[in-house]
C-alpha cells in the first residue's frame, strides 16, 4: 500500500506540526478540525511556521506555497475518506479517541491505516474500537514536530508487520528516525521523561530552588537544551498532567504520580507557553 494522502485529526500544536512535516514531505494532507475557528487557525499556524522557514533561508517561497496548496481543512470526519493514513492527535482522553477511531473505521477504505499520536494511552485498547486492529498503531511525535528527529512507532498487540513497515517508510519520508516501542505505559520516551518532570515539579514545590535555578542546573550540568520545568511548559502543563494521570492509573508506579502543584496550576489555567504562564512567563 502506498501512502499518498495523510489525514490529521486535531490541530493543536502537535497536529499542526504533523501537518507541516507531512506537507513538506510532499503528501497531500486533509486536516479535520471540529469547529469553525480551529481550521483557519491551524492553516495560519502552518503558514506562519513555513514563512519563518522561508525567512531563515531554509525553504524556498514557492515550495512553501506548493506545500500549502496540498493542505485541505475539513469540518466532517467523512471528508477524510480519501486518506491512506490518518494520524489522530486530539486530547489524551480514551473515550474521545475511541469514538474517533470507531467513526473513521467506517469511513476509511479497508486498507487505510489508523495511527494515534497518543503519549500515554494503550494502542491495543484503541485498536479495539475498530474492525481493523491489525492496521492500528501509535505514531508518537515530539514537540516541536518540525525539529525533533524521533518518531516512536508503538506496536499494539494486534498491529501487523505490514502496518509497521508502512509507518516506518512514512516516518523516513517525514525525515524522522523511527524506533519501535512496545505498548507499555509511556512507551520508551515518556516512561523516562514523565518521572523526571514529575520529580522536578515535586522538588520545586518542596523548595529545592527557584525555577530558573533548577532548570539552569540541568542545562549546565547535563547539556539539556531545556530544563525540566521549561520543558513541561513547552509540552503544556495540562498535557503533562493528563499523561502523568494516565500512566499512574495504568501502571500504579509512584514515579508517575502528579505533584499537587501541577494539578493546582492546571486548575487555574497556568498551562505553560500556550497560556503565557507556567513555571516561566512567555510573551504571546
Ligand atoms: N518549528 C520549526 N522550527 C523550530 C521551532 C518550531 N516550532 N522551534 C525551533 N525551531 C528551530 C529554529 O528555527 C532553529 O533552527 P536553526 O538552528 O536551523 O536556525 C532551531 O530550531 C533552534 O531554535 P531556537 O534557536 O529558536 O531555540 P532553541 O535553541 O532554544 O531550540 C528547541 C528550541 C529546539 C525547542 C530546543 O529548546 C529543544 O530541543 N528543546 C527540547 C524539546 C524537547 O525535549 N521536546 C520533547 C518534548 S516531549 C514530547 O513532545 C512527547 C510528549 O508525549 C510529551
Amino acid at each position: 500500500m502506498i501512502v499518498q494522502t495523510i489525514g490529521v485529526v486535531g490541530c493543536g500544536q502537535m497536529g499542526a506540526g504533523i501537518v507541516e512535516v507531512s506537507l513538506l514531505a510532499g503528501y497531500d494532507v486533509i486536516v479535520y478540525g471540529r469547529n469553525e475557528d480551529i481550521r483557519p487557525a491551524c492553516q495560519a499556524r502552518v503558514r506562519s511556521s513555513l514563512e519563518r522557514a522561508v525567512g531563515r533561508g531554509k525553504l524556498a517561497a514557492d515550495e512553501a506555497e506548493a506545500a500549502l496548496g496540498r493542505l485541505r481543512g475539513v469540518a466532517h470526519l467523512a471528508e477524510l475518506a480519501a486518506a491512506d493514513l490518518v494520524i489522530e492527535c486530539v486530547a489524551e482522553e480514551l473515550a474521545l479517541k475511541q469514538g474517533i477511531f470507531h467513526s473513521l473505521d467506517s469511513i476509511l477504505p479497508p486498507a487505510a491505516i489508523l495511527a494515534s499520536n497518543t503519549s500515554s494511552l494503550s494502542i491495543s485498547q484503541l485498536a479495539l474500537a475498530t474492525g481493523r486492529p491489525d492496521k492500528v498503531l501509535g505514531m508518537h511525535f515530539f514537540n516541536p514536530v518540525p525539529v525533533m528527529r524521533l518518531l516512536e512507532l508503538v506496536r499494539g498487540l494486534h498491529t501487523s508487520d505490514e502496518t509497521l513497515a508502512i509507518a516506518r517508510k512514512v516516518g523516513a519520508y517525514l525525515g524522522k528516525i523511527t524506533i519501535t516501542a512496545p505498548d507499555s505505559p509511556g512507551f520508551i520516551v515518556n516512561r523516562l521523561l514523565i518521572p523526571y518532570i514529575v520529580e522536578a515539579i515535586g522538588a520545586y514545590e518542596a523548595g529545592l530552588g527557584e525555577a530558573a535555578l533548577v532548570d539552569s542546573a540541568v542545562k549546565l550540568g547535563m547539556g539539556h537544551p531545556l530544563g525540566p520545568l521549561a520543558l513541561a511548559d513547552l509540552i503544556g502543563l495540562d498535557v503533562t498532567l493528563a499523561i502523568a494521570d494516565t500512566l499512574y492509573a495504568s501502571s500504579g508506579a509512584p514515579s508517575f504520580k502528579a505533584p499537587p502543584l501541577l494539578r493546582r496550576m492546571v486548575a487555574v489555567g497556568r498551562l505553560g507557553r500556550k497560556s503565557g504562564q507556567g513555571f516561566f512567563e512567555y510573551r504571546r
